[in-house]
């Protein structure tokens, strides 16, 4: 049958990560087993806790009738405490807290809520691209704000063309980000508060990395300003919980509530018993605690192996990720290919992969990103191949 692709699915390429996959799945083929460090996937185990929760859940709700799309009552009010210890922020589970099947279905189709065609949407560049395909799909036309090293990934506001910003209606932000791993301090997000409401333009912060962090905690956007302000949290990988497929978003009433009447057209909501699953991941720290200790081990063999090889030091200050600076005169393409030698068989995500290119600038090329999610064991084995590099 002749492909019958809608225009603006025709238009867009495929998503980078499938291209990631067909790399890992060409090595096999030649019989080797790469060390996998280019979707930022969690393979640890879903911590026994929240899997028990789940199976006693799926016994306790006999009959599984469709949820409610905001999600039940029960969750959002442990969504709500949960908020409160970490953030210090009080959120009213009624009307300002609504479950999500994990931040990409929120960062999707937020847009579908809120702009008209035409509208632009203010996106981070490295962007994660369900901001901008969400954006593609609704109608909106995406603006582009580089995360440059000398601004210190954050988007230079004051930059943003008058004319672009007046036609804007959404702003994306992620902090800790994906994949420059940055945080935002308080000052940025005062300044983007400040920007955001003098324009009349909607927030949408994605903090779903809020709870991997190595030294210091990052802030919620909430914490400076509800009005305005969506945020967007997930399970995935604070739980380890990347197929349970559950979050939330969070924020201004006025904001949820367009997002709640949306929901129902395309989705039915998060199961159930998912959601007492998140709940129990949400009552336990001590599982996160050790989830960071071991990631923090897998980054300080990587960053030390990079250095034993002359690159610059990228030492996350959070994130799953490592976003290395490729060597000099090097692109990111080409770096991610020598490790993908066979030799080495380290597989990465080039930089340039992760960003839009715009005219004469790809803010990801010269940076290849890691995913911390191989085993240590593995994580030690990559460590000694990367230290054969030679530049
Ligand atoms: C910035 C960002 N937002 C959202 C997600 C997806 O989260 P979830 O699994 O909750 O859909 C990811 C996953 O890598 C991400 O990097």
């Amino acid at each position: 049958m002749r492909s019958q692709q809608s225009d603006k699915l025709a238009s867009i390429g495929t998503y980078a990560f499938v291209d990631v996959k067909n790399r890992v799945k060409e090595l096999r083929q030649q019989g080797i087993t790469p060390i996998d460090f280019g979707i930022g996937d969690p393979t640890a185990p879903t911590p026994e806790l929240v899997r028990e929760a789940l199976k006693k859940a799926v016994d306790e709700r006999k009959s599984a009738g469709y949820p409610l799309e905001e999600g039940e009552l029960s969750y959002r009010q442990v969504i709500s405490d949960w908020s409160r210890k970490r953030f210090s922020i009080s959120l009213d589970p009624q009307k300002e807290i609504c479950a999500n099947i994990g931040a990409k279905e929120a960062v999707f189709h937020i847009p579908f809520a809120f702009i008209n065609p035409g509208d632009y949407v203010l996106i981070p560049n490295p962007v994660y691209p369900p901001a901008q395909k969400g954006t593609h799909f609704a109608g909106g036309k995406p603006f582009y704000m580089p995360l440059l090293q000398d601004n210190s990934h954050l988007p230079d506001l004051e930059a943003l063309p008058k004319e672009i910003v007046k036609k804007s209606r959404i702003i994306y932000v992620n902090y800790p980000n994906n994949p420059t791993t940055a945080l935002a301090t308080k000052d940025f997000y005062k300044e983007l508060v400040d920007f955001a409401h003098d324009n009349s333009i909607i927030i949408v912060s994605d903090e779903c990395y809020s709870e991997m962090y190595y030294e210091k905690k990052p802030v919620s956007l909430l914490e400076t300003s509800r009005e305005g302000v969506i945020q967007v949290q997930s399970l995935s990988k604070r739980s380890n919980m990347t197929c349970y497929r559950i979050g939330w978003i969070a924020g201004d009433e006025n904001l949820i509530a367009p997002f709640k009447k949306l929901k129902p057209n395309y989705d039915s909501g998060a199961a159930t018993f998912i959601q007492d699953a998140a709940a129990a991941a949400l009552s336990d720290e001590k599982h996160v605690e050790e989830m960071r200790k071991g990631y923090k081990e897998k980054r300080d063999i990587m960053v030390k192996a990079f250095s034993d090889i002359g690159l610059e030091d990228c030492t996350p200050p959070a994130t799953l990720y490592i976003w290395q600076r490729c060597p000099e005169g090097i692109g990111s393409v080409e770096f991610a290919k020598k490790l993908l030698d066979p030799e080495i068989a380290v597989v990465c995500t080039p930089g340039s992969w992760l960003s839009a290119q715009e005219e004469n600038l790809n803010p990801g090329d010269g940076y290849a990103r890691f995913a911390l999610v191989p085993s240590l064991e593995d994580t030690k084995k990559a460590a000694e191949k990367i230290r054969k590099l030679e530049f």
